[in-house]
């Protein structure tokens, strides 16, 4: 596995948040997320993901735990910035958090993190992430002074938030956002990671733009394993990203 970017290798993280909600769906013991990461690790995913929310809709803390246990591969931990998730973040040190915004009533993450909101708080937070040894990451939209902000906050990282572009793939404008945001934060010294919304037919034009490290996705895979089970949902679009660079 190698972080270089551009038109290296482009790491493939699941998330697994959609299998807790199958099991949470009926308040019952499967299926196991920690088992569904295994099986993706099997079929090559280079990282897992998972999504302690506030209100805990899915991923529960012993989940967490189980996921610690069994990840063999980077695990990247997404959560809101709060005094209970930073402390949980410290205690269980997974590879990387990411931040992202968190609204109870929303459906999934809509929108990136306003980085620009308390800069101060973020910029401690980074740095109490960073001296436990987790890398760092901020969920954002491609906004020229989000990523301007992120990199001066301290983060590691930026994961852009490609919703936009998977509601409207054929509008350039989205798709040029992306790209552009992708080349400012890299001159700008962060690592850029990609995500939301991702599937296999619309996957290819992110997974070409240079200088993008790492996708993460869940909901399509997820959907996908439905039908063809979880290690060919993964090894399809492990097959459309490479297809692509
Ligand atoms: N990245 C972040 C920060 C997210 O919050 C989500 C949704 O949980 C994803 C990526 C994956 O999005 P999707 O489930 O649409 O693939």
């Amino acid at each position: 596995m190698t972080a270089t970017g551009g038109s290296g290798y482009l790491r493939l993280f699941i998330n697994i948040d959609h299998v807790a909600t199958i099991r949470q769906a009926r308040q019952t013991d499967e299926p196991d997320p920690a088992a569904a990461a295994q099986r993706c690790e099997a079929a090559g995913a280079d990282g897992i993901t998972a999504h302690l929310r506030e209100d805990r809709r899915h991923i529960q803390d012993a989940d967490l735990d189980a996921l610690m246990r069994v990840v063999r591969t980077p695990f990247n931990l997404e959560m809101a910035l709060t005094d209970e998730m930073l402390a949980i973040a410290e205690r269980l040190r997974p590879h990387q958090v990411t931040l992202v915004p968190e609204r109870r009533q929303e459906v999934t993450t809509e929108g990136g993190l306003d980085v620009t909101h308390d800069p101060p708080r973020l910029r401690d937070a980074l740095a109490r992430l960073a001296a436990a040894g987790i890398r760092t990451s901020l969920f954002i939209d491609a906004a020229p002074r989000m990523i301007d902000q992120s990199a001066a906050v301290g983060a590691v990282a930026i994961e852009l938030h490609t919703g936009r572009y998977a509601h409207a793939p054929a509008d350039p404008a989205t798709l040029a956002a992306l790209a552009d945001g992708t080349r400012r934060a890299r001159d700008a010294g962060l690592a850029v990671h990609a995500g939301h919304g991702l599937t296999v037919r619309n996957v290819g034009p992110v997974a070409a733009i240079a200088g993008v490290e790492e996708l993460n996705i869940g909901h399509h895979i997820i959907s996908r394993a439905v039908f063809v089970g979880i290690e060919a949902a993964v090894r399809e679009m492990r097959a459309a990203m490479d297809a692509a660079r």
